[in-house]
């Protein structure tokens, strides 16, 4: 996308947003990429070096919790350390001014959002920050801190990340919610996710389709991606440039 393009793009969705009533959000790891946090896809196929199924499903767990929990602990460690960067602010900005009309539905699990101020959150892929005992079902916030690599409960039970694996449900009233919010809005932003992991994926038809007219669509990213067929509009840069830009555009 040339400058000019770029700011045509902003220009086109700054006006969308303009006269929509109920925005949401969905952002995927690009939009914490900048501040440090690597994002899902890399071309290997491997997780930092690690095959997803290993550490990242609950079979992978039983094989071995201690591998699963070392690579936690690094994460939890990387999302210590780092900060929220302009495109978290950006969507901060956004939801100051719709208020109760926005809603952030992320696939991240690194807090970042809540950490730049973002109050209306929707975490369907669960936080890194929490545990969920085995034993006793208790979910817990341990911030960021070191937990080791077997960490217990207070009843004696095994924990493991609260986090949603492959394999496993989104948590049910959290999507249900995001479905809802999704389907009423008028505006989606669509931000640094490559959009093939379902069911977070399909909030963007929904958003489309449940409502006639439905949403217009923006798409925020370094490329294109299946969100782009059904995106009205895409802006392609760093969301931590491109969303400042469109709030500046907006005159938020
Ligand atoms: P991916 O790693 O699949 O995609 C990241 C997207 O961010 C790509 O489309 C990049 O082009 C884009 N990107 C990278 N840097 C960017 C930047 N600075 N600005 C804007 N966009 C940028 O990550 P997700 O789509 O979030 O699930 O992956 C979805 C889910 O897959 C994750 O939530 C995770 C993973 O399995 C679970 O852990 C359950």
């Amino acid at each position: 996308m040339t400058p000019e393009e770029l700011d045509a793009a902003i220009s086109k969705a700054a006006d969308y947003l303009k006269v929509a009533r109920r925005v949401a959000v969905l952002t995927g790891a690009g939009v914490s990429a900048e501040s440090g946090i690597p994002t899902f896809r890399a071309s290997d196929g491997l997780w930092e070096g690690h095959r997803i199924e290993d550490v990242a499903s609950p079979d992978g767990f039983y094989r071995d919790p201690k591998l699963v929990w070392q690579f936690y602990g690094g994460r939890r460690a990387n999302v210590a350390t780092a900060k929220p960067n302009p495109g978290h602010l950006a969507l901060v900005a956004l939801e100051d001014r719709w208020g109760e009309d926005f809603t952030l539905v992320t696939q991240n699990v690194d807090g970042l959002h809540q950490d730049a101020g973002s109050r209306r959150v929707l975490e369907i892929h669960g936080s890194l920050r929490r545990t969920l005992c085995l034993k006793c079902d208790e979910v817990q916030d341990r911030g960021l801190g070191p937990l080791g690599d077997a960490p217990e409960c207070h009843c004696g039970g095994r924990l493991r990340p609260d986090i949603v694996w492959f394999g496993e449900g989104l948590p049910v009233d959290i999507w249900e919610e995001a479905q809802i919010k999704a389907s009423e809005c008028d505006v989606l932003l669509v931000v640094g996710t490559s959009a093939v992991v379902h069911p977070a994926a399909s909030l963007i038809p929904i958003a489309r389709q449940t409502r006639t007219p439905g949403a217009k669509v923006i798409e925020v990213n370094m490329t294109r991606t299946e969100a782009s067929a059904l995106a009205d509009v895409g802006l392609y840069g760093p969301s931590g440039q491109v969303l400042p830009r469109l709030v500046k555009r907006l005159g938020a």
